[in-house]
């Protein structure tokens, strides 16, 4: 019989990708998110006893912890909320996975760094957020940490895909590259782009490994912003557009961005298990598909 499993942020982005691909890796998934749609649950993560009913009745063996608050800025700007959502929300799932004996997976991200390491952080390295969302993302971390012992922590970088549930940096830039004749980029901040798809595939091998544990899983190569929106353009042929280089000044925006969120996938590497390709190429894999 096919193993059951949970997911949280059904709607999201990264779920986009997640989903199908449990379902072909044949897990029996009970889509769960705050807006109910065609198949998927209605359910709220800060709701720690309707969230409870919903696990009871499905009695998945792994939750894959999704849902969060994920507009950075909104967090800046209501930290209540974001805590609630992204530490007390996944401090719920967490306790429902101690009460039944489930192992969770838990989506974090780089955003967990103060940003002045170059060359990547390692998941050695100490979190010190500068952000609310990092902050809230960290606390969901420490949760899960001690609450359980049966966990993956997983952390990505610059989330890339979605296809209608697009709502970050490509879907932007592919919407200016359509209607603008000049964009300007930001050049003074790097990343790690993470292919959803790519991603889905480094969870299902993590949780396959059975080795619990806090894991990087990103594309490789470290980029800015700029970098990114001169390939998207490249890949759509959209010559004509003038992109122009500008630091994060031109941008004021309510939340702090770190230097360099950028990751290198140490422990996936250790494990043998590292296969992230170039995020050129998965950039452009994802491009002819939307
Ligand atoms: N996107 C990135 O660049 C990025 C990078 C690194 C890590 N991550 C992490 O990856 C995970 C998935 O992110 P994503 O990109 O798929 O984000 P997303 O597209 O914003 O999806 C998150 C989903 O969770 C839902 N949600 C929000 N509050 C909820 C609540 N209280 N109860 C139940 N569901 C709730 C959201 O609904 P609404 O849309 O209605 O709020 C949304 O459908 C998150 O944990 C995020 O922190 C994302």
């Amino acid at each position: 019989m096919a193993k059951k499993v949970l997911v949280t942020g059904a709607n999201g982005m990264l779920a986009d990708a997640l989903c199908p691909l449990l379902r072909k890796a044949g897990y029996d998934v009970a889509a769960t998110d705050i807006n109910g749609d065609s198949g998927i649950i209605k359910s709220d993560i800060r709701q720690v006893n309707s969230m409870l009913s919903v696990v009871k009745e499905h009695r998945p063996e792994i939750i894959f912890h999704l849902a969060a608050e994920t507009d950075v800025d909104k967090c800046e700007l209501q930290p209540e909320h974001a805590y609630n959502t992204n530490w007390q929300g996944t401090e719920n799932i967490a306790t429902i996975c101690k009460e039944l004996d489930l192992t969770m997976v838990y989506i974090s991200t780089g955003a967990v760094f103060d940003g002045g390491k170059e060359g990547g952080y390692i998941e050695t390295d100490k979190p010190d957020p500068i952000s609310i969302y990092g902050m809230s993302k960290l606390k969901g971390e420490e949760a899960v940490r001690s609450l359980l012992s049966k966990y993956y922590i997983v952390r990505a970088g610059w989330m890339i895909g979605g296809h209608n549930k697009d709502k970050k940096f490509v879907w932007k830039i592919v919407q200016l590259l359509n209607s603008k004749p000049e964009i300007s980029v930001v050049t003074d901040k790097t990343g790690s782009p993470t292919f959803t798809s790519d991603f889905s595939r480094g969870i299902v091998d993590i949780v396959g490994s059975g080795k619990y544990g806090l894991y990087h899983c990103v594309n490789k190569g470290i980029c800015t912003r700029y970098d990114i929106a001169v390939k998207i353009a490249e890949f759509l042929g959209k010559k004509e557009v003038v992109i122009k280089p500008v630091t994060s000044d031109a941008f004021p925006l309510p939340a702090p961005r770190g230097k360099s969120e950028a990751m290198l996938n140490h422990n996936l590497s250790k494990l043998g298990l590292d296969k992230a390709r170039p995020w050129q190429e998965a950039l452009k894999e994802y491009l002819k598909n939307i």
